[in-house]
């Protein structure tokens, strides 16, 4: 028998809850498939724990999630929160829980399911062949630099501060490499080297680390012109480094290539084996509690999580697979019916990946 696994559960907002009971559906089925063995803990977190606890991100949650050996994710926010001040909007608890639990690597795969090629905006002899990483710095930059208002001489002004280490680069530039040892072993990194300071660093210390890396092909691209060429040729691409922010827009950019957000699958990493899974999309408050968002993108962290964090290669292949099948004989939610009148809902969904999960 393997050793029990500790999953700490955050559900969040909105489509949260409902979309991570199906991923724990599709847990209790590897159970019983294999022999492994997990053990759910369950904390408020996002609106919800504002709402019952006064903060985004309370301590007992934090410490839940730090006992753990994985957490699964749902989603946080919503308009309920949209207007409260920064210490009581969800956003902060999602920023915190990275910072915390030293998640500094943010890993976003986009990959486009032949099935599913007409549900993408873009034309599909464009996406043909498209799988890719993005690899995001999640605990850096812009994001976490020092923020601040003054009295300028024309009146108000706004500094948000953007800051980078030559360590914080090294960590995640390494761990890109890596990823890319394991794929088609072509990297690009993506910075603003021809305007930022904090990307002149960035480049220069990626060159410096890539010598250790003489198998992987390296490209530097401007963010500019990345946000171009991955809608002009999306398949040339393998796995992209960026830093926080030009991570965050572009990996909306290439899960939309896809057009299933709903299916899109993520894992935060620090140093170690442990990382916190979730699914791309957001809380998706317009549609919550209906039972009609698509569990897919939660199901398949999970499969993430489970090849990245536990390395049950076996069981994440068999929720794969299930996937596949379940898409390949026709069954959609909402979100990616060609037609909606025959879709199904989050539930039904589940129920049909747990039963196409034979070994
Ligand atoms: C994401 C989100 C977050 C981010 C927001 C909700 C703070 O857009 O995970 O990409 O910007 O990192
Ligand atoms: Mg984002």
């Amino acid at each position: 028998m393997a050793e029990t696994k500790k999953i700490a559960v955050v559900a969040g907002d909105g489509i949260g809850p409902e979309v991570v009971a199906e991923a724990i559906k599709v847990m209790h089925k590897v159970e019983e498939l294999f022999e492994y063995r997990f053990e759910f803990e369950e904390g408020l977190f996002g609106g919800i724990a504002i709402d019952e606890k006064g903060t985004p991100l309370p301590q007992d949650t934090l410490e839940m999630c730090k006992r753990a050996d994985a957490v699964l994710l749902g989603a946080v926010g919503g308009p309920k929160w949209d207007n409260n001040p920064k210490e009581l909007r969800p956003e902060t608890g999602l920023l915190g829980i990275r910072k915390a639990l030293g998640l500094f690597s943010n890993i976003r795969p986009a990959v486009v399911f032949d099935c599913l090629k007409d549900a993408s905006t873009i034309k599909p002899e464009v996406l043909e062949g498209t799988d890719l990483i993005v690899v995001r710095e999640l605990t850096g930059g812009i994001y976490f630099g020092e923020k601040f208002r003054r009295e300028g001489e024309n009146g108000q002004e706004a500094v948000d501060t953007c800051v980078y280490s030559v360590a914080e680069v090294e960590r995640i530039a390494k761990q890109a490499f890596e990823i890319a040892r394991t794929r088609s072993k072509r990297l690009a990194s993506v910075d603003k080297a021809n305007v930022l300071e904090t990307s002149r660093l960035w480049r220069e210390t990626v060159i410096r680390i890539s010598a250790d890396y003489p198998d992987v092909e390296l490209e530097h691209v401007l963010v500019d012109n990345c946000a171009m060429q991955l809608l002009r040729r999306p398949a040339s691409f393998d796995v992209i480094v960026t830093e926080n922010m030009f991570g965050d827009i572009l990996s909306d950019e290439a899960a939309m290539l896809t057009g299933s957000i709903g299916m899109l699958s993520s894992a935060s990493l620090g140093e170690g084996a442990f990382g916190l899974y979730e699914p791309v999309h957001g809380s998706a408050p317009d549609i919550a509690g209906k039972g009609i968002s698509n569990p897919i993108a939660t199901i398949l962290s999970v499969a993430l999580m489970f090849r990245l964090t536990f390395g049950y290669h076996d069981a994440a292949d068999l929720i794969e697979r299930a996937v596949k099948n379940v898409l390949d004989a026709g069954h959609r939610t909402g979100d990616i019916a060609v037609d909606k009148s025959k879709a199904i809902g989050t539930t039904a969904m589940g129920d049909l990946i747990v039963a196409a999960m034979v070994k």
